[in-house]
């Protein structure tokens, strides 16, 4: 006879309302469902440095940083292929990179590469031991911006960033989706939301989104009693579109249109066509939604370490006022502005 096995199902829903107000970190990421009190609003945001953005200019806030450190693959495609890579394959590079971390089990990461790197020494061989010290530095990077910190989805902070908007059952519009935190955060503080996420590389729909947590909590908001709540990403209504930006032909049927890390490639001769992506479907009302890596140390030291992961594209950084002024100046009013962990962010209307 057979011996009964018991196979232990992953919980898909481990979070109940109970744990509102709690944190946990797992060996992927970090869980956060602390709420913010007006009280400690400003700990998650620091907002609104610039009055009046007419009276700013491009003298004042100087132009943005440009990480010049490329990814190995850049290189070698480029020396391979003779030419410069173009946007579409570097995405389809850096989203393969990318989401190779996010499913790390860092602690056993960490601590496999630190025996590599002890054995490494034994060899006296300069390159794999530069090799193998150079994954310990990464891991260490990584799970202190991600995990520790959760610098990168930041959900305190992007929920301050959200936070108040006139908005029912909004119909959102992400732009350049990847795994689509972003949408999914805003859309759980918006019950009702309808999401259309949008990435010409195929592969942020069937693996960065598709692989995305089922087991994520969204700190969200309970229509019926205003209060919080937890959200799953299948609690929500999404769709995943896989096109190019430009091919694009829906009307002014958006109340709001989202992009995170979008604006910061492309140089300047081209965000005013960005600036547009974010005017041409927004409906009379309607919010565009902007976030951009900020230009501090810590993110310049991040592209640095992390440049085989992260730079496979143009990229710069900017402070919010520059990030402020290049929508100003594309026919955008600045409802609220600021920045939080690592990006800088912009709740804006077209003139
Ligand atoms: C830097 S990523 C967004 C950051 C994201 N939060 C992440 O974790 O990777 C920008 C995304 O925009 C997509 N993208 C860039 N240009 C696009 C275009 N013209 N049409 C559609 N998607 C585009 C890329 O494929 C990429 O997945």
């Amino acid at each position: 006879m057979l011996e009964e096995q018991t196979i232990r199902q992953p919980e898909i829903k481990p979070y109940t309302d109970e744990n509102i107000g709690q944190s946990f970190m797992n060996n992927h990421y970090r869980v956060d469902l602390r709420t913010i009190s007006e009280k400690n609003y400003n700990q998650f945001i620091t907002s609104n440095t610039v009055r009046d953005w007419s009276q700013l200019s491009w003298k004042d806030v100087g132009k943005p940083y440009e990480v010049k450190a490329n990814s190995k693959e850049r290189i070698n495609w480029e020396k391979q292929n003779n030419r410069d890579m173009d946007p579409h394959t570097s995405w389809t590079y850096f989203n393969r990179a990318f989401h190779e971390w996010f499913v790390k089990d860092v602690p056993k990461e960490m601590k496999e590469s630190k025996s590599r790197f002890i054995t490494s020494l034994g060899t006296f061989n300069p390159s794999e031991i530069r090799q193998a010290l150079g994954t310990v530095v990464q891991l260490q990077f990584w799970n202190y911006a991600h995990r520790i910190q959760d610098g990168i989805w930041d959900p305190r902070g992007k929920r301050a960033l959200f936070d108040g908007l006139h908005l029912r059952k909004p119909r959102i519009l992400f732009l350049g989706a990847a795994e689509g935190y972003e949408a999914m955060q805003l859309g759980a503080m918006y019950p009702g939301a309808e999401i259309i996420m949008v990435d010409y590389d195929e592969y942020c729909k069937t693996t960065r989104f598709a692989d995305f947590p089922d087991s994520y909590p969204f700190l969200g908001e309970n229509p019926r009693t205003g209060t919080h709540t937890v959200v799953y990403k299948d609690d929500l209504n999404i769709e995943y579109v896989v096109d190019d930006i430009r091919n694009l032909d829906y009307g002014k049927e958006f109340d709001v249109v989202l992009s995170v890390g979008l604006l910061e490639h492309f140089p300047d001769d081209y965000k005013h066509e960005v600036a547009d992506w974010h005017r041409r479907f927004l409906k009379p009302g309607g919010y565009a939604i902007l976030t951009t890596p900020r230009n501090q140390m810590r993110s310049r030291l991040y592209y640095k370490v992390m440049a085989d992961v992260m730079n496979h594209t143009y990229r710069e950084l900017m402070t919010v006022e520059q990030m402020g002024m290049y929508m100003y100046e594309n026919g955008f009013d600045i409802l609220s502005h600021g920045y939080i962990k690592v990006h800088n962010g912009l709740i804006c209307q077209p003139r």
